[in-house]
Parts: C-alpha cells; structure tokens; sequence
C-alpha cells in the first residue's frame, strides 16, 4: 500500500479552464460489472492524451478506488463532508497523471447523505470542472438517493453493462430514472458495455439495451464502447496496478483508449 499525501496539490496554482470541463458518471445499477476498475482506466486514458482529470470515488459508504489502486490517501472525501476539509485541499496527484478524491468505506454517514449534502458535493464538483477537462465518478450499485442526484448531475452518464439479464435489467433501470430525472438539454447518457465476449458480441448487447430504451422510453441511447473480456484486467487489480501500464496492449485496454476517444470527442454540453 503506498500513502500518498505528500504531494497536495495547489489547485490554486493552476490555471482555471477557459471553460468547463465535463461530470461525467459511470453507474450500472448492478454491482460488479466493472465500474470501478473503469472509472480509473478511463481517467488514466483520458489523462494519457493530455487532459487535465480529477477521479472522484463516489462511490459513497463502499468506496474502492483506493483499494483497487492500493492507496492510502491521508484524506478523502469524508474528510470533506463532516470534517470541514476544502474540497481541494482533500485532492491527490496519482502517478499516473490524474488526481484523485478518494472515498471512505464503510461510512455509513455518507451512504445516507441529506439532499441538501448532495447539493453542496455536487455543486463543489462542478466547481471542480473548472480546474479539470474531465471530472470522472465512480458511483456505487442500486438506485438509491446519492447514485441518482450525482448521475443527473453529470454531463455524461455512462451506463455499464454486461450481457447477464441482471446487469440489462439494472443498466435499463438506470438509464430510465435518468431519462425522469435529468433536466431537458442536460447531457446524457451513453452505454459501455463490459466483459464482451468479442465487439460482435457486446455490440449485439448494447442494440439489446437500445432497443429496449427505444421501445419503452422512445430515445435511443448512444454507445460508448465496448470493452472485452480480458484476465489482464483482472491481474491488474490483483496487483493494484494501472492496467495501462502493466498490459499496454492487451485488448481491454485497447477498447479503453477506443472509449477516452470516444468520449474526448463528445462535444461538452
Ligand atoms: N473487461 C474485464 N475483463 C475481465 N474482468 C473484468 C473486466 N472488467 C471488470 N472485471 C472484473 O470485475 C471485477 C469487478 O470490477 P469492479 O470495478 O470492482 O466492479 P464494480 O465497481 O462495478 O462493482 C474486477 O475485480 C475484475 O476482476
Ligand atoms: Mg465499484
């Protein structure tokens, strides 16, 4: 485990975007989909092409970005909400080129955040967005209060799925409630598939999910990527390494990179 800490950042000291830069949130309704371990990838990628990229662990009560990372940041975000820390200065340098909020697991204070404690996270995050190109979250599983506030929050929310019923049944669940909740004109969501067998296979699962969005919602969700099934990911984690830097090449981290294109290109809105 390494602690880090040491490196602060003044986020004083760097220049404030001439623009905002982009909430995006990953959510899945179901948990162990991959989530979290894209949520990092996807920063590093991002970062990896020049962006300036802030991970946020939303994953708010259950939080593993640190562990996934092995990390052991002096603070993180429950130090913010409830400990009085500035947002800012709660925000670590990770090697690999982003910054990090971290969570706290098992605080159940932050599990069960007040509306008016949502309002205030989310309103300091897009504060944020002015400092980074990307401001990536990784949310928890369920439906519940703060996974809702914080995905109709982001510009972009992507939906991961796989091709099990379960995880198809929760992404539709998800990608409904933002449809209700989310302002008109307010970004939108996009689906990731996870753990395809090959791109046929996982393409034939995102028409799947868009089909069904397109039936029962009438809109169509785009696709963001699709991201093989591939052990590398899986020895990555295991070793608490960057799956970009340990297999550079494999194919998940490929279709990763295929992602950050994808969403580097989206328009901001
Ligand atoms: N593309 C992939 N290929 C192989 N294994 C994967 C892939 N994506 C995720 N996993 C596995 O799924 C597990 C759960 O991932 P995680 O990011 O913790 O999910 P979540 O945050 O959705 O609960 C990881 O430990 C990893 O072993
Ligand atoms: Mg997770």
């Amino acid at each position: 485990m390494t602690t880090i800490g040491t490196r602060r950042l003044d986020l004083q000291a760097m220049p404030a975007a001439s623009r905002h830069g982009r909430l995006i949130a990953i959510a899945s309704g179901k948990g162990g989909v991959g989530k979290t371990w894209l949520a990092i990838t996807l920063s590093h990628a991002l970062a990896r092409t020049g962006q300036r990229v802030l991970l946020f662990d939303g994953d708010l009560g259950l939080a593993n970005v640190d562990i996934q990372l092995g990390i052991a940041p002096d603070a993180d975000i429950g130090s913010v909400i409830g400990g009085g820390l500035a947002m800012e200065a709660a925000i670590f340098a990770h090697s690999g080129g982003f910054d990090i909020l971290a969570g706290r697991s098992g605080a159940t204070a932050l599990a069960t955040l007040s509306g008016e404690a949502l309002h205030r996270l989310t309103a300091d995050l897009r504060q944020l967005t002015r400092r980074y190109d990307a401001v990536v979250m990784d949310l928890g599983a369920g439906l519940g209060t703060p996974v809702r506030h914080l995905s109709s929050a982001a510009n972009l929310l992507l939906v991961v799925a796989t091709d099990e019923p379960t995880s198809l049944t929760d992404a539709y669940a998800v990608l409904k409630l933002d449809h209700k909740d989310r302002a008109p004109g307010h970004g939108g969501a996009r689906i990731v598939v996870n753990h395809a067998a090959n791109p046929a296979a996982g393409q034939r699962t995102y028409s799947f999910l868009a089909r069904a969005c397109a039936s029962f919602l009438s809109y169509t969700p785009g696709c963001a990527g699709i991201i093989r099934r591939d052990e590398h990911v899986k020895d990555a984690i295991r070793r608490q390494k960057l799956l970009l830097e340990r297999h550079p090449n494999c194919a998940a981290a490929t279709d990763v990179e295929g992602l950050a294109r994808h969403v580097a290109a989206l328009g901001s809105t």
